[in-house]
């Protein structure tokens, strides 16, 4: 008889986002804007800021895997790995893995950074599915975390309106019901970084006098650009996944896209023929929290899934990086207790 394939399924989930609130009308006084403005062309209307300066990625990482320790009452020593997607790691050098597996006490893991910007919960998602599915490790954590508003130049109108600060993380855990991620599809466009980065404070131009005073050490975006790119990577990464598996749009039950700007989520949604209502958005409440967008929905809209569903998660962002993830959904720890 054939051994039932691993996958890897999502058993717990744990999130994180700062108190402290930066709405649109705190911006009309910062920059020159409007909650119009911001409204009718991202759907953002405000984003949580982690303000406290002894605080950093790693904190707001270690409290969302502290968070889901605590729900599924999940000893922190039985955790064997954690992969933290961010692009604004504490500090360039160490990996800010590190600093969580301290912080939430995961003593027995192992543990490193991925930095695929918008899409690097999804690249870690498939990496910690691979670690499950090898059988070498029984429970991998996969979190995506970052603190924008440290990378974010408030005096530019154009990137500031856009970001947040949050984390989410995931605990993956072999399942052979056929459960998890079932399947993953992924590009990588170089020519993209032309469109969408920090240029300096890495080893081409590091940081200085000159690169500070130029703003060099903030994102810069080419939005329409960018705008156009996210629309056709998702939606394309989207199809060609489906047609692999074998699932129409029917069969689809939730799709969960990077939240950039809720023009691009109904674009995505319109273009695959998916009812808005199976199109999870908390653009509204976070913006754009990088790596952090797709965990934190996972989070939010936990209690609207069910055993089963079919979900397509997909995210498009610096590098160019972009792809789509196919889920099974199955059940929580804390569902069991
Ligand atoms: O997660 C990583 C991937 N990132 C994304 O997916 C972001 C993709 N890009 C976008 O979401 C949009 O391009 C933006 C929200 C960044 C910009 O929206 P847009 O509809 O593409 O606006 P635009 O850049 O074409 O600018 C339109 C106008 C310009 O004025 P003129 O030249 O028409 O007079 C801008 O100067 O809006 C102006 N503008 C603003 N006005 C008020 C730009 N930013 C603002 C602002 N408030 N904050």
């Amino acid at each position: 008889m054939n051994k039932r394939r691993i996958t890897a399924e999502i058993t717990a989930i744990g999130g994180y986002v700062p108190e402290d609130r930066l709405t649109n009308e705190d911006l009309e006084k910062l920059v020159e804007t409007s909650d119009k403005w911001i409204t009718e062309r991202t759907g953002i209307k405000e984003r949580r800021i982690l303000r406290d300066p002894l605080l950093a990625t790693s904190d707001m990482a270690a409290f969302a895997v502290k968070k889901l320790l605590e729900d599924s009452r999940l000893p922190a020593e039985e955790v064997d790995c954690l992969i933290l997607a961010t692009s604004t790691p504490d500090q360039l050098l160490a990996p800010a893995a590190s600093l969580v597996c301290e912080k939430a006490g995961l003593n027995n893991a192992w543990g490193f950074d991925l930095n695929a910007a918008c899409s690097g919960f999804l690249y870690a998602l498939s990496m910690g599915a691979s670690l499950i599915e090898s059988e070498r490790y029984k429970k991998v954590i996969v979190i995506g975390a970052d603190q924008m508003s440290a990378i974010v130049n408030y005096s530019d109108r154009n990137t500031c309106i856009l970001f947040g600060d949050g984390a989410g993380a995931v605990l993956l855990e072999p399942s052979t019901a056929g459960i998890g991620v079932i399947d993953n599809l992924f590009k990588t466009d170089g020519k993209g970084v032309a469109c969408l980065s920090v240029p300096a404070g890495g080893s081409l131009e590091p940081a200085s006098t000159e690169t500070l005073a130029a703003g060099r050490n903030y994102v810069q975006q080419d939005g329409r650009t960018v705008f156009k790119a996210a629309i056709k990577g998702m939606s394309d990464a989207c199809l060609e996944i489906m047609e692999r598996n074998n699932l129409t749009n029917q069969d689809v039950d939730w799709i969960i896209p990077h939240q950039a700007n809720l023009r691009i989520i109904n674009a995505v949604g319109n273009r695959l023929n998916f009812p808005l209502e199976k199109v999870k958005v908390n653009i509204q409440r976070y913006g754009n929290t990088t790596a952090a967008t797709i965990p934190l929905c996972l989070w939010d809209f936990q209690d609207d899934f069910t055993a089963g569903d079919n979900i397509l998660l997909t995210a498009f962002g610096a590098g160019f990086t972009w792809g789509s993830t196919y889920l099974k959904w199955g059940t929580l720890r804390h569902h069991n207790l």
